[in-house]
């Protein structure tokens, strides 16, 4: 109706911004430094991956434009802006850290431009705080956490101490993983929260799961903290007595060669990983391999199925922002991690999630599946979507 009417006074194309149909600027919003910034390297390999593999099969053209949000709230909104307001991009890419995607909330949906969210699993950006102008390509921080607690009550595991940094996506995993762990009838019997990106002895922590009584421990670390923070576990002598569980970020393959023997036997739960036996993955992990050196991690997924997701959103002809964004809500598409879509009640992405070991492999660490669980959308949570204005 509105722009019926602007066409007719002839101001229709301003409006709706179709000069850059064509040619898409893409902000790639992520760490490059900081604790996080490996996480953002990989996705950012991942994307660029993505846009090579599938950007023949759209007319649209695409060029990156690079901020490094650090693992840092204020600085990543101040990035956010610049891309938004300055240099005018169609979509924004990205984002690691829960944190920095609550800081930019707002402003991203404030100004009406995409964000395909490539990995920060902050719960309430598909939930109370979700926005059709928010799609997420890598997990909620729930969604890796949940089937865990029903999966490791079923081994008869009854006691369990948590420990994970203290900030938005350590709370929300744990709260996700103790919620349907209690419910399958497990106990938590002590929990903490290290200050994040601060804590670089968890000696104290470790001898208070010790003394809790537990059987296991379930942690949620990534990046440097999971690499510090598995090793001090075995070196403290934890592991025979303790067995450690966690969210897979833990011993992600971007970085469990640096954890080296200490992370084997560790049990953790993720939404990918490159021992995934389909044939999408396989030539997924041999194109990143080659491009890389690097077997490919969930990061590196992230980054190409959000690259896919952006060319399946314009392959519909979806041009200006706004037809953008709702074409995001509608992709699928059968991939590395298995069939992956988006649920249009939270914009959040649907995908089966892998239990998986680290063992001793022929060349380095990797990763033994052990369970596949059935993909199922997380809980509305609270969102109510508003449509995309026409
Ligand atoms: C997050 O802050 O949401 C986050 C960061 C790193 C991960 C996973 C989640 O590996």
């Amino acid at each position: 109706m509105k722009r019926a009417f602007l066409a007719a006074l002839g101001l229709a194309t301003t409006l709706a911004m179709p000069a850059a149909a064509e040619s898409l600027k893409v902000g790639l919003l992520l760490p490059y430094s900081g604790v996080y910034a490996a996480l953002g390297n990989d996705i950012d390999a991942g994307f660029e991956l993505g846009l090579k593999t599938f950007g023949a099969e759209t007319t649209a053209t695409f060029e990156i434009l690079r901020e490094d949000t650090e693992v840092k709230p204020p600085v990543a909104l101040g990035k956010a802006k610049k891309l938004i307001l300055q240099d005018k991009v169609d979509v924004v890419a990205g984002i690691v850290s829960s944190g920095v995607l609550g800081a930019v909330r707002d402003m991203i949906d404030g100004a009406g431009v995409p964000l395909i969210v490539a990995n920060a699993g902050n719960d309430e950006a598909t939930g109370a705080d979700c926005s059709p102008y928010i799609t997420r390509m890598s997990f909620s921080n729930g969604q890796v956490n949940r089937p865990m607690g029903a999966w490791m009550a079923a081994q008869g595991i009854k006691k369990v101490y948590t420990l994970a940094p203290d900030y938005a996506a350590g709370r929300q995993m744990i709260d996700a993983f103790a919620a349907s762990y209690t419910a399958a009838g497990g106990e938590i019997v002590g929990q903490e929260f290290t200050p994040f990106q601060k804590t670089q002895d968890f000696g104290p922590y470790l001898a208070q799961a010790k003394a809790s009584g537990a059987e296991a421990v379930y942690v949620f670390y990534a990046g440097g903290e999971a690499i510090s923070f598995v090793k001090q576990y075995d070196s403290f002598g934890l592991k025979a007595e303790l067995p450690l569980y966690g969210s897979g970020f833990l011993t992600s393959p971007l970085y469990v060669n640096a954890e080296g023997p200490a992370a084997e036997g560790v049990i953790t739960a993720l939404h990918y990983v490159p021992t995934i036996d389909n044939a999408e993955n396989k030539t997924f992990a041999e194109a990143f391999t080659a491009a890389t050196g690097r077997v490919p991690s969930e990061f590196a997924v992230q980054g190409y199925d959000a690259a896919r997701a952006l060319v399946e959103a314009t392959k519909t002809g979806a041009a200006d922002r706004e037809a953008l964004a709702r074409a995001l809500r509608q992709v699928s598409f059968d991939g590395p991690r298995g069939k992956t879509s988006i649920d249009p009640a939270t914009n959040n992405v649907v995908q089966p999630i892998y239990v998986y070991e680290t063992v001793a492999g022929e060349n380095g660490l990797t990763q033994k599946v052990l369970a596949q669980l059935p993909a199922e959308a997380d809980p509305v949570n609270g969102c109510q979507m508003a449509p995309v204005s026409n």
